[in-house]
């Protein structure tokens, strides 16, 4: 993929619906509620970010909201130029559920519409037989919100090929699969998967929620550009055709993450990254995890 219109972390690409999604994106997960959720989306806003990513689950989405708002009133954004991502918990699956637990994210997040909302993880074979009818009966809801104008975008999260399948016939298919996507972790069978069906990848812990970072060949190459392993790594998913989503807390790494714009990793070391042997996965499989 070639990534040279890339110029900043407001750079789109397009969804399959022709709906814009800025290439890089603010993870907010495990970001506590409160003060510290608020500044860090507005250190993100001045850095640029105009993406943000949470989740019910998160329970920062009050104070995101709160953020949301204040990047309007005080920093003059315009509710046209962010993208807010969010999703449905796994206790709210089901087409009645799915629909409160969606018009709850909005008046928590103080929004009108969301740009992208997701099933945060599929219904799965181990916890349901019938994880495919589940599945089913919430991505109606999702498509009558969508039909609705409430939501921009729909897609899944955490979703693999044998839980996508069912989707993908819809009448409106997922649009977006946000999965777990970092050096010494590709998932090259569900993003060939995805690809192949024009579903976007999103990549959650871009550096492995931080246990990549003490990588050695990681650190080797990531000098090489005068760069840190976060960049390198928030980087390499973006030429690997996926929109990343690193999460930080701290001022000076919020800005940092978006630095990523002004070098490019050769073909060579693309290939010596992706062909990494696993490491620093979270070790939830989707098709096995109880929650
Ligand atoms: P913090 O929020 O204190 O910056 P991921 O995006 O893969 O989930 O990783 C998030 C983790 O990596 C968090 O622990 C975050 O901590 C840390 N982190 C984020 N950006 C950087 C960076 N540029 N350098 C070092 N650690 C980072």
């Amino acid at each position: 993929m070639e990534n040279q219109e890339f110029t900043s972390p407001s750079s789109t690409l397009s969804l399959v619906n022709g709906k814009a999604i800025p290439v890089l994106g603010f993870g907010t997960w495990q970001t506590p509620d409160g003060d510290t959720a608020i500044s860090a989306v507005l250190q993100a806003f001045k850095c640029g970010y105009r993406h943000i990513d949470t989740a019910a689950i998160y329970g920062n989405e009050s104070s995101i909201g709160v953020a949301l708002q204040r990047g309007m009133n005080e920093l003059g954004l315009k509710r046209e130029e962010l993208f807010v991502t969010s999703k449905l918990w796994n206790a709210m699956r089901g087409y009645e559920k799915t629909k409160q637990a969606f018009f709850k994210t909005l008046q928590d997040l103080k929004l009108d519409y969301l740009d992208l909302y997701l099933i945060h993880w599929p219904a799965n074979s181990r916890q349901y037989p019938n994880f495919a009818e589940i599945n089913l009966s919430t991505w109606k809801a999702f498509e009558e919100l969508y039909k609705d104008g409430y939501i921009k975008a729909i897609g899944v999260s955490n979703f693999l090929e044998k839980h996508l399948s069912a989707l993908v016939e819809s009448e409106i298919p997922p649009m977006v699969n946000q999965i777990e996507f970092h050096p010494g972790f590709r998932q090259e069978q569900v993003c060939s998967y995805c690809r192949k069906h024009q579903i976007l990848i999103e990549a959650w812990g871009p550096l492995g929620t931080g246990r990549m970072l003490d990588n050695p060949n990681l650190k080797a190459i990531a000098a090489n550009y005068q760069k840190s392993v976060a960049q390198l790594c928030i980087r390499w998913c973006l030429q690997n055709g996926t929109v990343p989503l690193p999460k930080s807390v701290n001022a000076e790494r919020i800005r940092a993450n978006t630095e990523i714009f002004d070098f490019t990793i050769s073909a060579q070391d693309m290939q010596t990254i992706n062909e990494m042997a696993y490491c620093g996965g979270s070790g939830h499989d989707p098709d096995q995890v109880g929650f």
